[in-house]
């Protein structure tokens, strides 16, 4: 009888610029079973992969707050699943549970990488509003920003699973919320949808000038926080728009990710308006999850927090998924199904 198999995605080559499909191999392996769990391991079959930017980085051997990926191993991945078979007191057969299986449809891991799911929220929910990209935004509203009534707010990549939820929760706590997004489908869904007060399409701008202009009139008393996802000449233009004392979130420069030099023409603002600024990882501030977790959960359940996935279906489309990630195809949190 012939061994049931399953796939994974391995990192083949690490790219030079952009992304390209040839950065991944497709293999098949050997289903593992009961009998190859050592102590306290667990055999997951997964349901739902996140892709996400951090994985650009781990891409690369550049210096970093992280290890980078290893060539011919399994793509770093958060991930959704089922356990399937555990020699971890801890775990059942049959418990959900969230991990790091990678791009992979199953795989084992040790009980102490894993966390049980508890929220009430559906199964993918908890790799994007409910798990690393909305804490991040609850880390960086709530511990940085400490946003409050009447202050302006200013959110790039605003339609994705982290800028989404930052809009959102400085909504809750009465900000007057400005978002940056690459075009008309993304803006119109986080004022329509998501209740922004405004969004600025940088794609329509022609000139860095033109996006100062915009951004200025749609946040017209000046930026008093600003949550930063993108860097580059978005990052520069509400650099511009800051008020004194202004207080900056540094979550992510996605748009330098491929190795592009960050353009900041406007760094004397931090200066001139006596600005605050913090860098962060979420993954280093791990005593606040459960608190921010329950309290996402909480608002998703309620209706509150709204928010959108796009699925790529089954582990052989991932690639073209993150290419698409990197290159702003997708809305909302980016997910692959696979099973
Ligand atoms: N510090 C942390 O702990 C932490 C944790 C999670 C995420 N992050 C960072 O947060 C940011 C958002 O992550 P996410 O998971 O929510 O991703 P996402 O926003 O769901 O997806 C990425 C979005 O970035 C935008 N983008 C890509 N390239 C761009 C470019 N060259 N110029 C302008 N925009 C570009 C695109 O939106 P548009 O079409 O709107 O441009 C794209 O849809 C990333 O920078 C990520 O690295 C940081």
């Amino acid at each position: 009888m012939e061994n049931a198999s399953y796939q994974r995605i391995v990192l083949a080559a690490r790219p030079q610029g952009k992304v390209q499909l040839t950065n991944f191999r497709l293999e098949t392996l050997a289903q593992p079973t009961f009998a190859a769990l050592k102590d306290n391991e667990v055999l997951v079959k997964n349901h739902f992969l996140s892709l996400d930017p951090y994985m650009r980085g781990r891409m690369s051997t550049a210096k970093s707050y992280a290890a980078p990926q290893a060539l011919d191993e399994t793509m770093i991945g958060a991930t959704v699943g089922k356990v399937v078979a555990s020699k971890h007191a801890d775990f059942r057969t049959g418990n959900d549970v969230i991990g790091m299986l990678g791009w992979a449809e199953m795989g084992i891991a040790h009980g102490n990488t894993l966390r049980l799911v508890t929220s009430t929220v559906p199964l993918s929910a908890n790799l994007g509003v409910v798990g690393m990209p909305g804490v991040t935004a609850w880390y960086g509203i709530n511990q940085i920003l400490q946003a409050k009534a009447g202050n302006t707010l200013v959110v790039s990549a605003a339609s994705g699973a982290v800028g989404s939820v930052v809009g959102q929760l400085a909504k809750l706590k009465g900000c007057r919320v400005v978002g940056i997004a690459g075009g008309e489908r993304k803006c119109r869904y986080v004022i329509d949808q998501l209740g922004f007060d405004a969004c600025i399409d940088y794609q329509l701008a022609k000139t860095e000038k033109e996006l100062f202009t915009n951004l200025s009139v749609a946040a017209k008393d000046g930026i008093d926080l600003l949550f930063e996802n993108v860097g580059s000449t978005i990052f520069d233009a509400s650099l511009a728009c800051l008020k004194p004392y202004a207080k900056i979130a540094l979550c992510g420069m996605i748009a330098g990710y491929n190795g592009e030099a960050p353009v900041l023409k406007n760094c004397n603002k931090l200066l001139t308006m006596r600005a605050m600024l913090q860098g962060f990882i979420v993954t280093e501030h791990m005593e606040i999850w459960p608190e921010a977790l329950q309290e996402l959960a909480e608002l998703v359940v309620k209706g509150k927090i709204k928010y959108h996935e796009t699925v790529a279906q089954g582990l052989s489309s991932a690639p073209e998924a993150f290419i698409g990630l990197l290159n702003g195809q997708n809305l909302g949190k980016q997910l692959v199904k696979l099973s």
